[in-house]
């Protein structure tokens, strides 16, 4: 039997600001009533996004979920909602949850925003509800996408997921739909160790979701607790070496009945607001010094930003030849937090089968994303000497 030497040092993919003392701050917030701290986190969400009202839910998939679900009810037509071909799991989970059947639109590899011609061929077949995810915080041509889906009499909901930190135009991502979407999750710009919000802007019924039990909150606590501890370089390599977590690892995790946000997730978020801020800067600012430090062959596979956009990059996402992207699998690369993107296409997703459209156009954007995408890691805890290891990796490494 091969045994591996455990390497406690591996840098984190991406990052979510917290400190002992927003946790400590949560804590006692929390104290003032459950519904105190829901209330005061959910009016702090919809200012920060600019919404009529913020519905703070168990996560982002669950907030995907009912805005769907309130999207397709909207319109009253047969539940089919149209996704992007090359996305986080979770985003297919959504539209299973809400009861909906699957229709895909092409994502342009070179912007990373939606494929138009795609996009308007599959409004022409009729879907009404569109979900535009713009990926690790690129933000898209959302005028142009607008009015597109406003041609076809469609309906758009911005999933801004992995939009912390980011604007187009001047204003922020997850503020720019009448149904928006974020996520507070581990990984996330902003985190409340987990949980998501449905953004408002207009006339839609109440939502509700139901409260969790006191007892899931202190799992949530107990489990943000330690990804707080364990997420430090010096000792990401312990909790990633567990195959049962899952870390960095993309899987697929079946819907579940939406709830409100914990408590104490919701009095996190309130407290790691300004820091979540802070961080967003410092992405961009290590999103900046890689274009100065990366070899031009590596550089060039970085996406075309659309005017207006001031990406939040929650990683860096760069497209590579098969070959580089292949490397960027290898241990050496993991334990600099580079990682590849998504596997598979979201069609290929075997456990969404069943509620998959009959018409299946090729996607050949999404192919190549899933055989050629890697991410840099940008967040604040990346040394210099894992930049210097990272540029050594890079090197060989051809778009
Ligand atoms: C685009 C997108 N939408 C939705 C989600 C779901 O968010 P959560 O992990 O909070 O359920 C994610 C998660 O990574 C995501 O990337």
């Amino acid at each position: 039997m091969v045994v591996t030497p455990l390497r406690l040092r591996q840098q984190l993919a991406a990052f979510s600001p917290l400190s002992a003392i927003t946790l400590a701050a949560a804590a006692l917030t929390r104290l003032s009533g459950a519904r105190t701290a829901l209330e005061g986190a959910e009016t702090l969400v919809a200012h920060h996004y600019d919404a009529q009202r913020a519905v703070l839910t168990d996560s982002g998939r669950s907030a995907l979920q009912v805005a769907i679900e309130l999207a397709v009810n909207v319109r009253g037509e047969e539940r089919i909602v149209g996704l992007p071909a090359f996305q986080c799991f979770e985003v297919a989970s959504a539209a299973v949850g809400a009861g909906c059947r699957i229709d895909f639109y092409d994502v342009d590899p070179y912007t990373l925003g939606p494929d138009l011609d795609s996009l308007e061929r599959m409004l022409r077949r009729g879907v009404k509800v569109v979900v535009i995810a713009p990926l690790y915080g690129v933000p898209v041509a959302w005028d142009e996408v607008r009015a597109l889906v406003d041609l076809y009499g469609a309906r758009a909901i911005e999933d801004a997921a992995q939009g912390h930190g980011a604007r187009w135009n001047g204003k922020r991502l997850g503020s720019l739909g009448l149904l928006s979407v974020v996520s507070f999750g581990r990984g996330k710009g902003w985190t409340g160790g987990a949980g998501g919000a449905l953004l408002m802007r207009g006339d839609f019924s109440a939502v509700e979701p139901p409260m969790q039990h006191s007892a899931q909150e202190a799992r949530i606590f107990a489990v943000t607790l330690v990804q707080w501890l364990a997420g430090r370089p010096w000792l990401y390599g312990l909790p990633a070496s567990v195959p049962s977590l899952g870390l960095g690892e993309t899987r697929y995790h079946g819907p579940t009945p939406p709830e409100r946000m914990a408590a104490i997730s919701a009095s996190v978020v309130r407290w790691t607001h300004d820091m979540s801020a802070r961080e967003a800067g410092v992405r961009r600012e290590n999103a900046e010094r890689w274009r100065l430090e990366l070899p031009a062959r590596t550089l060039a596979g970085l996406p075309h930003l659309t005017p207006g956009a001031v990406p939040g990059y929650l990683r860096l996402p760069i497209r590579l030849s098969p070959a580089s992207a292949a490397s960027a699998s290898s241990g050496q690369a993991k334990r600099l937090g580079v990682a590849r993107s998504y596997p598979v296409p979201l069609e290929r997703v075997a456990e969404i089968a069943g509620n998959l459209c009959e018409s299946r156009p090729v996607n050949p954007g999404a192919d190549l994303l899933a055989a050629r995408l890697v991410t840099l890691p940008t967040h604040s805890r990346l040394s210099e000497d894992d930049r210097r290891a990272i540029v050594d990796l890079c090197g060989g490494w051809t778009y």
